[in-house]
């Protein structure tokens, strides 16, 4: 027989929905913002490898020439980035669902074990609570990676006032650079979710929207 067993709680369902839609338009108000000045580069040597980003990206994604909207939106959306993410630090930290959440010692072994099974290797998933290894890793980062861009978002915001925070970044160029990789670490992520979601398959998304879902009873009574 099945039973419904709560798998996330509504605080972290809230959190969560709503960075989705906070970050996502960070992101685009960003890459409005970087069309006006797209500096960066990989390569070696003189030899340019890539350009971030080509024309066809700014012109197939409509991010051109809107610098003003997505100063507009960058700075309007970025203080609520900043509480949401917040807020979720100090409820996850004193509700103590940080237990579930930060990488054990073990968990960068196991992360390789996670990362083999996906890939379809016939390798056992290790035991796991709420997230496994891998889900322990990435989503701890990503919260570090939300603070950094917090932290070299105000230092090119007012490098004068916040000179000392752009200097302990590295100085205003060095804040820019990582406030951009950053941002492409976040399209990284991302596109990695979003295919451990489907991959994951329907009942795992359903917990995420309703915080509850289906186990066999007999499993439940073990555990209990
Ligand atoms: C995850 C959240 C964020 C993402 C994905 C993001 C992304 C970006 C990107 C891609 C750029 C363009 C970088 C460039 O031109 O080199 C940018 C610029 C900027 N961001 Fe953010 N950002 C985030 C949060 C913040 C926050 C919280 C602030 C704080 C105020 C902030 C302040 C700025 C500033 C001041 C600029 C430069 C604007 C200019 O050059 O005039 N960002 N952001």
């Amino acid at each position: 027989m099945k039973v419904l067993v709560e798998k996330h709680k509504l605080a972290t369902r809230w959190f969560h929905w709503l960075n989705f839609p906070i970050l996502s338009l960070m992101i685009y108000s960003g890459l409005l913002i970087y069309w006006a000045n797209d500096v960066y580069t990989v390569g070696v040597g003189g030899l340019t490898v890539f350009h971030f980003f080509p024309d066809w990206v700014y012109e197939s994604l409509g991010l051109g020439r809107k610098l003003s909207k997505g100063m507009a939106l960058h700075f309007a959306f970025g203080w609520l980035f900043a509480f949401n993410g917040i807020a979720y630090v100090l409820y996850t930290a004193l509700s103590g669902e940080w237990r579930e959440l930060v990488p054990q010692k073990k968990s960068f072994a196991e992360a390789l074990e996670v990362v083999k099974h996906d890939l379809g290797l016939k390798v056992p998933l290790p035991a796991q609570g709420n997230y496994n290894a891998a889900q322990r890793i990435t989503y701890s980062a990503i919260i570090v990676m939300g603070a950094l861009s917090l932290i070299s978002g105000l230092a090119i915001y007012k490098p004068i006032q916040l000179n000392w925070l752009a200097g302990l970044l590295g100085g205003y160029k060095a804040a820019r650079f990582e406030h951009f990789w950053l941002t492409m670490g976040y399209l990284g992520f991302f596109l990695i979710h979003i295919g451990q979601v489907i991959k994951a398959g329907w009942p795992n998304f359903r917990s995420m929207v309703t915080g509850f879902d289906l186990a066999d009873a007999a499993e439940v009574k073990n555990v209990e």
